[in-house]
């Protein structure tokens, strides 16, 4: 099996990992009874389609993949894809494949309208005892390394981002318990059968409903059109905003180069508007 070069450059800091994937992708199609086609050419995660199933495989420090499985899972299927099967151990996951697969962002389609349907079922409420990473948990420590990595880095761009950024983790909700996804977006919502869209690749935590405008805002062209739906569905527009900001704020930064992601931080700039 071609394991895709983008992949082996992203994890090239896991060679194990890598080397290991040939044997796991033997032992799972085994176990699972997979006949494996071609690899999707992705760079975060080894995703291979088989047959009405897609099999997905996550790197050993992809930290936030940790429990892509059971935010599938607690979904159930509504709005999303289903959970076929999982292999915790070999960080695996069996999901329905999504046929044609289409992502959103190539539909040429009103994106908001369309996520506007789907979020409203997504983001469910969480009872304790619950698998998923606490935001709040998450805020407290990027207060620490935001700021740290701004200092460290010689203060490379406007100080406003950092400081919103700060005040929205020192601010967070310790007691919102709602399933949001930290990368929903038209790229990881796939045209299907069973339902028109479904969400795949959810990277979940418990927390702000308001955390949910990530991905959406990342990815924006028009900041406050997408505003105005977060708030139609009753939303903080500014909470949402500010979270915009703060979360990507806190994934631009490279541990590996230990740098900023240009990209990443121009994304929070348009954001902050
Ligand atoms: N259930 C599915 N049905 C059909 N195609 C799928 C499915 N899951 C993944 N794919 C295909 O594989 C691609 C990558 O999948 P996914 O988003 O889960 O991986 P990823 O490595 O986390 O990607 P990225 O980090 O780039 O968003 C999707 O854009 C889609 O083309
Ligand atoms: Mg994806």
């Amino acid at each position: 099996m071609r394991i895709p070069d983008a992949l082996a450059v992203t994890w090239a800091h896991e060679p194990e990992w890598l080397a290991a994937l040939p044997g796991l992708l033997e032992e799972l199609a085994d176990v699972w009874g997979l006949a494996l086609e071609e690899p999707v050419d992705t760079p975060h995660s080894l995703v291979i389609p088989a047959g009405d199933a897609v099999l997905k495989l996550n790197a050993p420090s992809h930290v936030e993949a940790d429990t892509e499985a059971d935010a599938l899972a607690r979904w159930g299927g509504e709005g999303a894809v289903r959970l076929l099967a999982r292999d915790d151990e070999r960080r695996a996951l069996l999901v329905e494949r999504c046929v044609p697969g289409t992502r959103l962002w190539d539909a040429g389609l009103d994106e908001a309208e369309v996520i506007a349907a789907l979020l409203p079922r997504l983001q469910v409420e969480l009872r304790e005892p619950h698998p998923f990473t606490r935001l709040a948990d998450e805020a407290d420590r990027w207060a620490e390394d935001v700021p740290r990595w701004y200092e460290a880095s010689g203060r490379p761009f406007e100080r406003v981002l950092v400081d919103l950024a700060v005040d929205t983790y020192r601010t967070v909700d310790r007691s919102a318990s709602w399933l949001v996804n930290q990368d929903l977006h038209g790229g990881n919502v796939l045209a299907a059968e069973r339902e028109p869209w479904l969400v795949i690749d959810p990277k979940p935590l418990a927390g702000e409903r308001e955390l949910e405008a990530s991905g959406l805002l990342r990815n924006a062209d028009d900041v406050s059109r997408w505003l105005d739906m977060l708030a139609g569905l009753g939303l903080d527009r500014e909470r949402a905003r500010a979270w915009g900001v703060a979360h990507n704020l806190a994934w631009a930064w490279d541990e590996v180069r230990h740098d900023w992601h240009e990209n990443h931080v121009a994304e929070a700039r348009r954001i902050f508007g």
